[in-house]
């Protein structure tokens, strides 16, 4: 059976279906090249949606076989032509025609602009013939990757050499592959849109079967990456077109839909679309998307036989829609006017839904032996017929209209040296009142070609008629040269999206991230079913790239000086971290900071290497922290370093729709934890530094006069309370503001608050009330003295140490020279040996434990510290000194019991001193000893 012959016109369907997408801009109408030597023939034509075409040249041997090699003519929008050699050996037996057939092995498919996939056979080993795909760069002729796609099978003893591609409309999405099995099985292989390096794998496969190794079956590209299929289980009818129907046995026709979807083993269907139960019926279907309405069409060709051999014609048109659900089936026009067209109506008959309306119908006119061309208006009436060059008999050599466009292709070889190209414009019967060039869209927030302000932080499209939100996304890309760079993407299911009250405007809130580069081109792209209709649910066609274009403003940025910022690895990325090589750890920051400066994006001499700052046990579970510092920049039109970081922040803070979930490496950064700007405390607190600042200058004054007026008082207390005070505040406030920040650290810190203020009040009302009952002079102080000694009985909870005010003679003034004996001295010192060991130590451990639990510190942790250190410091000193006189006290009075008294005098003088502060009159003491 001659099945492979039969079929070989759904290849060329298939070829036609490949001529999407053009929308450029031509400057020719017709075309004419001269070749430089005799013998090229035309044999295919590709054309693409930026308005080039690609003509694939042959040179014949003799009847069955070209020269084994691809010469290609890129002609671009403006005419001019660029010659291409194809830079690969493939098998010779791919340049002859496939036996019982009109077409050749090899195959040219293109949709993505300057990319051309060639399809050919490596082998014609019965055991190992494989269909491979060759991906080529059309402006070098440079192979790009050559791809197995699947083993050519064996029907009746030979190789069937049956695949076929058709790459799908959209050129984010791949494309289909497929191939007899047997005569009645066909496989198909959904491969996924080749990536930069020209890899692709498949995605989605399976089978399906034809009731009669004749039958016709149907596949065209359809909405959102899905491809149509369609069959019909009408067995007794052929596509033959001499086939003798007269006695069928009730047979019902069904024709089906089954959607493929670009994921892993997803179809949707079949569903029935038409039946009818009309005997001796010859039916030839071609089905296709519409563009003006939503959804999909089918037409069919209805021939039934009738009695003494006489013929009834008429079309039928289906339309349907992504669910599967049928809208209408009409009778679609009345053609018996054109009895030339019924004529040439048959299985090689192609109908196709223009993009401005409209249907053309190409069919092969037997008795002229030539193609012919008509339009159909969008009621099917007939319109006109296209002026088609003569002698056009290889449907190769034509490009139907494609997606977005309304030129029809042909090219004409003239002579042995000279061939044409003809541009022929189809008539327009749907215009659209904008530049989005979509049936859908009216309008759009920003315009194309707007200029809008940085960090504008919405977008909106308003529809034609009511919509619902659906899944698929709307991508926002930076403009860059051949390699766009994606700021964000984000899905219909975020709640980032909203619409209006009527629901005819979607609403997109976009990150401030987003439209953050200064005179910038901008570009959305809305994939197809990001919303649907809301009465019919059926997904609507979205924007492609480099459409919905539009500029960001020009920036004047205030300096920003370097900054460092901090960000955490999530819980994996710090075990994937953890679990590397110093080696690689370091290649991996290095790769990590590539891969911010292309997220955010800025130069990335602006990032410095990104360092290791510490393993954060505040958080749960302990992540890894780094540093990176953002070096500032002269050039006012660039991002200033504040900007950057808080770009950088809502970047890692909203990673599933930005760049940042994109790369391996940033992916492991902490969502949660973002990017924090280091706090430089001189910086942000400069001026309750410099408060600080003046505050001791005050005191140091305040200590000159003191001095000045009585010298022999210890007028060092005027620093030793300040520092008590500020300690006893700043360790309250530590509590109130930041004990909570560690939660760990809050109890210990209440405890090591409140333990000593209750311990020191206790002790110091002791001594003042033994004082007073023991020590007659210091009650007739205390008389005089009442509101000052209260004063400093609760200023003592503070610090022990306070009381020693009292008996100071600070400046002479008589208030502070009340007469504490050596008990109450003894007292205050053990009082605050034991403060030493519950306030001090444990406040200065809980501080250091402070430093290390978090990351952002500021300025009350920061003087904690400050004040616990100098005091613990000076408490210890004082301790030590103190330590040493008594030591050497006890030696003096062994030794010289003459100078006791003295001796006593001055020891008292030190113990009221003491403090580290007192360090210069210690030192007198132990050099006057030891004289
Ligand atoms: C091609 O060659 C013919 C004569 O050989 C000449 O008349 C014609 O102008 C040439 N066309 C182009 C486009 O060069
Ligand atoms: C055509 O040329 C090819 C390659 O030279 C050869 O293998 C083949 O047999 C030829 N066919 C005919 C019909 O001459
Ligand atoms: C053709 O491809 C198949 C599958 O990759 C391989 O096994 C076979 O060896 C190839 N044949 C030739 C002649 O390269
Ligand atoms: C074809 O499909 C129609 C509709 O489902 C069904 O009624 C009919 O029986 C089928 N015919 C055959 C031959 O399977
Ligand atoms: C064909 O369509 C065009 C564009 O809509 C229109 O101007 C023209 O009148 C139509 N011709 C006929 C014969 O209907
Ligand atoms: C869309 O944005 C434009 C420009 O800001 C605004 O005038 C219009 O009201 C918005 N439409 C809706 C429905 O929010």
């Amino acid at each position: 059976m001659n099945w492979s012959g039969t079929n070989s016109f759904l290849y060329f369907v298939a070829i036609f279906m490949l001529f999407i997408n053009p929308f450029g801009v031509h400057s020719y109408n017709t075309f004419s090249y001269n070749e430089t030597e005799p013998g090229y023939q035309i044999y295919q034509i590709l054309t693409y949606r930026d308005g080039s075409s690609i003509v694939y040249l042959t040179k014949p041997l003799n009847e069955t076989c070209n020269e084994s090699r691809i010469d290609l003519r890129i002609i671009h929008p403006d005419g001019a032509v660029d010659v291409v050699v194809v830079n690969h050996p493939i098998p010779d037996f791919n340049f002859c025609l496939k036996p019982n057939d009109v077409s050749s092995h090899i195959t040219l498919f293109g949709n993505i602009p300057d990319i051309v996939i060639i399809l050919y056979e490596n082998s014609t080993d019965i055991n190992s013939a494989s269909f491979y795909a060759l991906l080529v760069n059309a402006r070098t002729g440079n192979v790009i990757s050559n791809t197995f796609l699947s083993r050519v099978s064996v029907i009746n003893g030979a190789l069937s050499s049956s695949g076929n591609i058709l790459p799908h409309t959209n050129e984010d999405h791949g494309f289909l592959f497929w191939s007899f099995l047997t005569e009645t099985d066909i496989s198909w292989i959904y491969f996924s849109k080749p990536d930069s390096d020209g890899n692709f794998k498949p995605i989605n496969n399976n089978q399906f079967k034809l009731s009669n190794p004749l039958d016709r079956f149907n596949i065209f590209p359809a909405i959102d990456g899905t491809f149509g299929l369609v069959t019909s289980n009408y067995t007794n009818v052929s596509n033959q077109l001499n086939v003798n129907l007269i006695d069928p046995t009730e047979p019902t026709f069904g024709l089906y839909i089954t959607f493929i979807k670009p994921n892993e083993n997803t179809v949707d269907g079949p569903f029935l679309l038409y039946q009818t139960e009309i005997p001796n019926l010859q039916i030839v279907f071609q089905c296709n998307s519409i563009y003006t309405t939503m959804g999909y069409f089918c037409i069919l060709n209805m021939k039934e036989i009738q009695p003494k051999g006489k013929f009834k014609n008429y079309l039928i048109k289906i339309t349907f829609q992504d669910s599967g659900s049928v809208v209408d089936t009409e009778k679609f026009s009345n053609l018996e006017l054109y009895t030339e067209l019924y004529k040439g109506l048959s299985e090689t008959t192609i109908f196709k839904s223009l993009y401005n309306g409209g249907f053309l119908v190409l069919f092969f006119n037997n008795l002229e032996n030539n193609f012919q061309v008509i339009i159909l208006d969008n009621n099917g009436f007939y319109n006109s017929t296209l002026d088609l060059p003569e002698n056009l008999n290889a449907p190769n050599r034509l490009a139907l209209p494609g997606f977005r466009d309304s030129n029809f292709v042909v090219t004409q070889q003239e002579n042995d040296y000279n061939w044409k190209i003809h541009l022929i414009e189809c008539p327009k019967f749907v215009y659209y009142g904008n530049d989005y060039d979509s049936p859908y869209i009216q309008t759009s927030y920003p315009l194309i070609n707007s200029i809008i302000q940085l960090s504008t932080n919405y977008i909106n499209i308003t529809y034609q008629s009511p919509i619902t939100i659906s899944t698929n996304n709307i991508s926002i890309y930076q403009y860059n040269d051949e390699n766009p760079i994606l700021r964000q993407s984000v899905p219909g299911s975020s709640s980032f999206f909203s619409h209006s009250a009527d629901n005819t405007t979607l609403i997109l809130n976009v990150l401030d991230s987003t439209f953050n580069q200064p005179n910038a081109m901008y570009y959305i792209v809305i994939d197809d079913n990001i919303v649907q209709d809301w009465r019919t649910n059926q997904p609507l066609l979205g924007i492609e790239s480099n459409i919905w274009k539009f500029n960001t403003t020009g920036n004047q940025d205030m300096f920003a000086e370097d900054a460092t910022g901090q960000f955490s690895l999530t819980t994996e990325g710090t075990k994937y971290y953890k679990s590397l090589s110093p080696y690689y750890q370091k290649i991996f920051l290095s790769q990590l900071r590539i891969d911010l400066a292309k997220s955010i994006p800025v130069d990335i001499n602006r990032l410095d290497n990104i360092k290791y700052y510490k393993y954060d046990e505040s958080q749960h579970p302990p992540k890894l922290l780094f540093k990176l510092l953002i070096k500032s920049t002269e050039n006012l039109n660039e991002r200033n370093v504040d900007r950057i970081i808080k770009d950088l922040d809502i970047l890692i803070k909203e990673k599933e729709i930005t760049q940042i979930s994109w790369f391996n490496t940033t992916n492991l950064l902490d969502a949660n934890f973002g990017f924090q700007k280091s706090r430089n405390v001189f910086d942000d607190y400069k001026f309750q530094l410099i408060g600080i600042a003046i505050g001791i200058i005050i005191l140091g004054i305040l200590y000159l006069y003191a001095k000045r007026r009585h010298s022999k008082g210890k007028n060092i207390v005027v620093f030793i309370i300040s520092l008590s005070i500020m300690d006893f505040i700043l360790d309250i406030l530590f509590v109130l503001n930041n004990g909570k920040n560690v939660p760990q650290l809050f109890i210990p810190s209440v405890i090591f608050c409140a333990i000593p203020i209750a311990t020191n009040s206790i002790i110091s009302m002791i001594i003042i009330l033994q004082e007073i009952t023991r020590h007659e002079r210091f009650y007739e102080w205390f008389k005089l003295n009442t509101n000052i000694a209260a004063l400093f009985t609760i200023l003592a909870g503070a610090d022990l140490e306070v009381l020693h005010t009292l008996s100071s003679q600070v400046a002479g003034i008589k208030l502070f020279n009340a007469p504490i004996s050596d008990e109450s001295q003894s007292y205050i010192f053990w009082g605050s040996l034991v403060g030493l060991f519950i306030e001090d130590i444990p406040q200065f451990i809980i501080q250091i434990f402070y430093v290390k639990f978090t990351v952002t510190y500021d300025i009350i942790p920061f003087l904690s510290l400050l004040t616990s250190s100098i005091v613990l410091i000076t408490n210890i000193l004082s301790k030590i000194y103190h330590v040493i006189i008594i030591y050497y006290h006890t030696r003096k009075r062994m030794s010289v019991m003459d100078q006791k008294v003295t001796f006593e005098s001055d020891i008292s003088d030190i113990e009221k001193g003491r403090n580290s502060l007192t360090v210069p009159q210690t030192a007198k003491i132990k050099n006057r000893y030891s004289v």
